[in-house]
């Protein structure tokens, strides 16, 4: 299947007080039409700021993209300039983005409705009154009961889980080619979660959208995602299939991921086990693999120098300096 998006080599840099962040560090990734793609990481590892950077929304100072190409239907959206027309044209409309805190994005002082009528105006030029129509349907897609009737409500009016289906609406009512959903469930209870990420793969089937899921929780992309990234400290250091990630680990950081959350396939009271240590600082982080610290191989690491993403089957790749054998879940399985 052709790629939609292919990023390259992506680096996005903060100048601050304390020195140089290397927030993201030279990642590619691809993503394929209609596919759903997850990109995790613990708190601070650069996804965030990844998603931005192909959408151009980093702050610049103090930020700056200051490598790569993110090509999307084969034009590289970095040569767009960020606030020109055709960017502008590109976010909300052929890519929407979905996320952590509804509120943030949701305007207080609008209906949902006004908001939804006021994106299918713009972006699809449609007349008022068939904007009014598409808002309460696409309301009553995400389940919004009572959708004709609560479209007159304000944002505070809703609750955590159903401004998050408010948002997917939002995302989706553009037709847009890809949506990138960041942490789009974690302010909400499991029950919840698990709903909207149910929602969001019936959109992608229905809509042929295709969809970045960002998460630090490898377990809320396990049962959703085709293919998966891991990113650590600015830079990817594992992908491959959801079966390469879950079942053929082979990163001890991917590991050590699994062994926190806890799984649906295993058995029940099994201990979750933390990484020990804590995510490396990024400020002048010097060019060495940024989970030696933390790793429980480091004394039989054979490497200097950061570890590159190499092949080890089909779509599976890892930067890591080891040869496990197949041998890198032993020590979290004591
Ligand atoms: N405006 C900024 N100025 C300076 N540093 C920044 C800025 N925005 C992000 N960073 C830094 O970039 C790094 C990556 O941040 P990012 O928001 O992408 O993390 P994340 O993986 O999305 O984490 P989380 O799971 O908490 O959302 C962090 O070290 C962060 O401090
Ligand atoms: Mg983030």
């Amino acid at each position: 299947m052709a790629a939609l998006l292919k990023v390259r080599n992506l680096k996005t840099q903060f100048r601050t007080e304390g020195g140089l962040v290397k927030a993201v560090d030279g990642i590619s990734y691809h993503v394929d039409e209609q596919e759903i793609i997850g990109l995790v990481g613990e708190s601070g590892c650069g996804k965030s700021v990844s998603q931005l950077s192909t959408l151009q929304l980093i702050p610049n100072p103090p930020g700056e993209v200051v490598d790569g190409e993110v090509i999307f239907e084969g034009k590289d959206l970095l040569k767009f300039g960020a606030n020109g027309e055709k960017m502008r044209s590109v976010r909300g409309g052929k890519i929407s983005m979905i996320f952590q805190e509804p509120m943030t994005s949701l305007n207080p002082v609008l209906t949902v409705g006004e908001q939804l009528v006021e994106m299918l105006e713009l972006h699809l030029k449609m007349p008022r009154q068939a904007a009014e129509k598409r808002a309460v349907e696409l309301l009553e897609m995400v389940g919004i009961p009572d959708a004709s009737a609560r479209i007159d409500n304000y944002p505070h009016q809703f609750s955590g889980g159903m401004r998050q289906r408010i948002m997917i609406a939002m995302a989706i009512s553009c037709n847009p080619k890809l949506v990138i959903a960041d942490e789009p469930t974690t302010a909400v209870d499991v029950t919840t979660q698990a709903q909207l990420l149910e929602l969001m793969k019936d959109m992608v089937r229905r809509f042929n959208v295709s969809l970045i899921i960002v998460t630090h929780n490898l377990g809320v992309v396990a049962r959703y995602a085709q293919r998966i990234y891991v990113m650590y400290a600015g830079r990817i250091i594992e992908s491959g299939t959801s079966k390469d990630i879950f079942i053929d680990s082979y990163h001890p950081y991917t590991v050590g991921l699994l062994k926190s959350v806890p799984r649906l396939d295993e058995q029940r009271g099994k201990k979750l086990v933390p990484i020990s240590g804590l995510p490396p600082n990024l400020v002048n982080m010097p060019d060495i693999c940024a989970f030696r610290p933390r790793c429980p191989y480091a004394t039989q690491c054979p490497g200097e120098g950061y570890p590159e993403l190499r092949q080890i089957s089909d779509q599976h790749f890892v930067a890591c300096h080891i040869d496990f054998q197949g041998k890198s879940r032993e020590f979290y399985a004591k």
